[in-house]
């Protein structure tokens, strides 16, 4: 049976990357209600969908009873309400990046989460591309030895549409920062200790032909501490126009890991290793490869009644950090990261899915 979708934001990404998914899964899905604030780009969306043009707010999509998974892609400080009203009425939500944009919002739906019957994916996806788990696959095999320092790299000039990006509750860390933050955590585990440069180098910006002051930061570099000395470095903003070095590189005490491109659109990875003396280099195995990949997975894991692979924690955790990061910019001092978050197992079966979150609830931090 279809799956019915219940977008809330029709804006670019629906537009362009989520609606190329939704027609990726048109055999498994279909857009049941969509809402906007925006009148215009509510009406495109629902005359493109051939849906109810006239839904009077978020609230009339999440109860709709022909809406199994609700979608949220608004601006970011929208996301956290949105996907806990989803989850109370007991749909699935897919978020996007990231989860809420305060730690008290978060851990609610941490917790709506567990408590269930909806399932939650949290953007980004990129644990979810092959060539990321390929890495995964290879650091936890134990191809680079023990992992030592790492640095991630993901900016761009920045968005040219939506003021609210420069916004507080914007930024570049929220909207790019967390995609290095979360693959480098997937990577080296739970960081336990943050401090940062963060801060606004551009102060006025032109958005929609509009001159605007920036609010938010557009320039970052985040240092994050494992523990025992291991170190990572992740580098960010809206002030880097052109690039071509790896979006991730892990060095560990036998050899090194190199995503290339970004880790939200991978272009394969090399490998080197000490013992053998040479580079192995690995092309892209899967060019047409989506960031909305979670929208496949969050389906393929309500058809199949199992858990997600992508958990929440990590959202969340992703979040605490860069918090503390923006903090730290502030006044310069280091934050403690509190909480943790369940090892990534791909694990393909219910059972496993299932037994990789009883082990991390065990050990899980301060009641999240
Ligand atoms: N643009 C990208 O390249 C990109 C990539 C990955 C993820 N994202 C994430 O996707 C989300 C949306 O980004 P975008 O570029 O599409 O932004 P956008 O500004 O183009 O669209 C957001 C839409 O949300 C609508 N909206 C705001 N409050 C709402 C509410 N309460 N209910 C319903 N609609 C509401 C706005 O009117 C707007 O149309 C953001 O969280 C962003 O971080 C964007």
């Amino acid at each position: 049976m279809s799956l019915g979708l219940g977008i809330l934001g029709c804006g670019s990404v629906f537009a362009g990357p989520y609606g190329g998914m939704i027609e990726r899964l048109r055999d498994r899905v279909h857009v049941a209600a969509v809402y906007d604030v925006d009148e215009r780009k509510r009406r495109g969306a629902a005359a493109h969908y051939d849906v109810d043009p006239e839904l009077a707010g978020p609230g009339a999509v999440i109860e709709d009873d022909g809406v199994d998974l609700v979608l949220v892609l608004t601006s970011m400080n929208e996301h956290g309400p949105l996907a806990r009203e989803g989850l109370e009425a007991g749909k699935h939500v897919l978020v996007e990046k990231p989860l809420a944009t305060s730690l008290e919002e978060a851990a609610e739906l941490v917790a709506s989460a567990r408590r269930g019957p909806g399932l939650l994916v949290c953007a980004p996806h990129i644990v979810l591309s092959p060539t990321f788990r390929a890495v995964h696959e290879a650091v936890r095999g134990g191809a680079v030895g023990r992992l030592l320092t790492a640095r991630a790299r993901y900016g761009w000039a920045g968005p040219w549409w939506g003021e609210w990006f420069y916004r507080p509750g914007g930024g570049s860390l929220f909207d790019l920062g967390v995609y290095n933050v979360t693959s480098l955590c997937a990577l080296l585990g739970p960081a336990r200790r943050v401090t940062a440069m963060v801060g606004t180098a551009i102060p006025e910006r032109v958005v929609n032909g509009r001159r605007i002051r920036v609010e938010a930061d557009d320039n970052a570099h985040v240092l994050l501490d494992f523990g025992d000395s291991r170190f990572a470095v992740v580098t960010t903003g809206f002030t880097l126009q052109k690039y071509r070095s790896p979006a991730i590189e892990v060095y560990g005490d036998e050899g090194t890991i190199q995503l290339l491109g970004d880790d939200w659109a991978p272009d394969g990875w090399e490998l080197w290793r000490n013992d053998e003396g040479a580079w192995y280099v690995h092309p892209e195995s899967d060019p047409q490869w989506q960031w909305t990949d979670g929208l496949r997975h969050l389906v393929d894991c309500v058809e199949a009644g199992r858990p997600t692979v992508t958990r929440p924690e990590h959202a969340y955790h992703a979040l605490e950090i860069m918090l503390a990061a923006q903090a730290a910019g502030r006044d310069g001092a280091a934050r403690t990261i509190e909480s943790g978050f369940p090892e990534l197992v791909y694990g393909e079966t219910r059972a496993e899915a299932e037994a990789a979150h009883r082990a991390h609830d065990r050990r899980v931090h301060h009641g999240l």
